[in-house]
């Protein structure tokens, strides 16, 4: 029986008598005559017409948590989201006014589906920092941010029940993307150095003997969200070399790539190969997520595709973000405000990983990232961070629960904690109540351990067996443990 088959008596019961302690009287009856209050006021009438898409959508964890994260007593170490008031914001809001009162009809006007030409010429000069030296402004497609990028990569590449392989854990907002696509997302491990070349042949071997088809690798191999870790030198080649003999294409995305805090930029996969590789960049974290403006770039054939896809969608993207952010680039010095964004970054950065040193109990273990946001926290042994998360908002902590990053329900033993937008000294604080926390759970874990509750057992994650029907990639959960706290 569907949701919403409706059998009527849930809509008259309430209607038929008075709530208990309510004295008879006048008007006392007046709600017998109103109009039928459903019992279920939630039921939703439309349930049975929704495109099968729809049905495993689900609420992001980070978007879970929004209404708590804004409590003014909550430190949150959950959102990933970027410190805008170290911009110069006199200076950009008189650019933008600038290019209202002087260019309104450019830039209040519909532009190109492909994007600004001058924005593209510049985006060139931006990825040349990374290696990308051979692009041209025709490859590069301006998106409403790279999650724009990722949605048209997938809508161009993808049919249901084709296979995309992603680092585990993966960024949220590309899990979304693809499950909305219905395709299936297998995961493969990474450790320190990112994502383990060994696995990944592993995973296109089973999927070639399951005849699955394989449309690309999803990756972020720079500074990664959640896990925090890069993708070393070596293994670059070594995941080119690999693409090479499976023909697997890549789809690297790449918003923190500029974000490095003690080192150059490290060359982008695309730099290695312009015909296997699509690239997504983004100006989010490098000037205004508000603006939302990103960009990919990709072969000519495929670059037709997108532009086609984002006319249907978008028709074209904002024009006077584009403009503000091609003027930006031309007069503003964006890459000291990137170095002081990275300085930034780093203070904080050292403030999470030096009170995690000295606060964290025995059996807790997490990354450290070279730059960027995140880092990416395993629990002691037998601890569940969604189990534990109303304890952490309790005592006025906010984090995002492991299992947002997995398409398979695991990551229950880690969360991500971002140290991007808290002052140090409330990633000091933050980072002292999640330890009491976790104290406070271990404790309550020893003492309920021999009581077969089910509550605070570590919740044994099914180990996945690469069928058709289950194909989540192997599990993740020991790749991490190594050299830490
Ligand atoms: C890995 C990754 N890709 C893409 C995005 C989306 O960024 P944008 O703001 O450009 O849409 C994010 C945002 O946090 C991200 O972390």
């Amino acid at each position: 029986m569907s949701d919403n088959s409706l059998d009527p008596a849930p809509y008259t019961r309430r209607v038929a008598t008075l709530p208990p302690g309510v004295p008879p009287g006048p008007g006392a009856n007046a709600h017998l005559h109103s109009p039928v209050v459903p019992r279920h006021p939630r039921l939703d009438p439309l349930a049975d017409r929704y495109a099968a898409r729809t049905h495993g959508m689900k609420t992001s964890e980070i978007r879970a948590l929004f209404s708590v994260v804004s409590r003014p007593e909550v430190v949150s170490l959950a959102g990933g989201m970027p410190a805008v008031t170290a911009l110069p914001l006199d200076a950009v809001g008189s650019m933008i006014g600038d290019l209202v009162s002087g260019m309104g009809a450019q830039t209040l006007q519909y532009g190109s589906g492909q994007g600004d030409p001058r924005l593209r010429e510049r985006i060139c000069d931006v990825m040349a920092l990374e290696g990308i030296t051979d692009a041209s402004p025709s490859e590069v497609v301006v998106t409403v941010g790279s999650q724009q990028g990722l949605d048209l990569v997938t809508r161009v590449f993808c049919d249901p029940g084709d296979v995309v392989l992603a680092e585990g854990p993966s960024y949220v907002g590309a899990l979304g993307v693809f499950q909305s696509s219905e395709a299936r997302v297998r995961h493969v491990p990474m450790d320190d150095d990112g994502l383990i070349p060994e696995a990944l042949e592993q995973a296109l071997l089973e999927c070639r003997a399951n005849g699955d088809r394989v449309k690309f690798l999803y990756t972020v191999p720079n500074y990664h969200n959640p896990a925090g870790v890069t993708l070393s030198e070596p293994r670059r080649e070594q995941i080119m070399a690999i693409a090479d003999r499976y023909d697997l294409l890549i789809v690297e995305d790449n918003p923190y790539g500029l974000l490095g805090f003690d080192r150059e930029p490290m060359r982008a996969l695309r730099a290695r190969n312009s015909q296997r590789v699509v690239y997504l960049g983004s100006f989010s974290k490098t000037f205004s997520p508000g603006l939302r403006v990103g960009w990919v770039l990709a072969p000519l054939a495929v670059r037709e595709k997108l532009v086609l896809a984002t006319e249907a969608q978008v028709l074209c993207p904002p024009s006077l973000t584009q403009y503000a952010v091609a003027r930006y680039l031309d007069t503003q010095p964006w890459r000291e405000q990137i170095k002081l964004f990275t300085e930034l970054y780093r203070e904080r950065r050292d403030a999470c990983l030096e009170s995690l040193e000295a606060m964290m109990p025995a059996g807790t273990t997490w990354t450290r990232p070279e730059g960027g946001f995140y880092v990416w926290l395993k629990l002691p042994h037998g601890l569940d961070s969604k189990l534990m998360q109303p304890r952490a908002v309790n005592a006025h902590v906010a984090y995002v629960p492991g299992i947002g990053f997995y398409a398979d329900g695991g990551g229950r033993e880690y969360m991500r904690l971002s140290y991007c937008y808290p002052e140090p000294d409330q990633i000091r604080e933050g980072v002292r109540r999640l330890a009491r926390v976790i104290e406070a759970e271990l404790d309550l874990h020893s003492t309920f351990d021999s009581v077969d509750t089910g509550t605070f057992r570590a919740v044994p994650r099914a180990v996945p067996n690469h069928t058709a029907e289950n194909l989540v990639g192997p599990a993740n959960s020991d790749h991490f443990e190594d050299g830490r706290a």
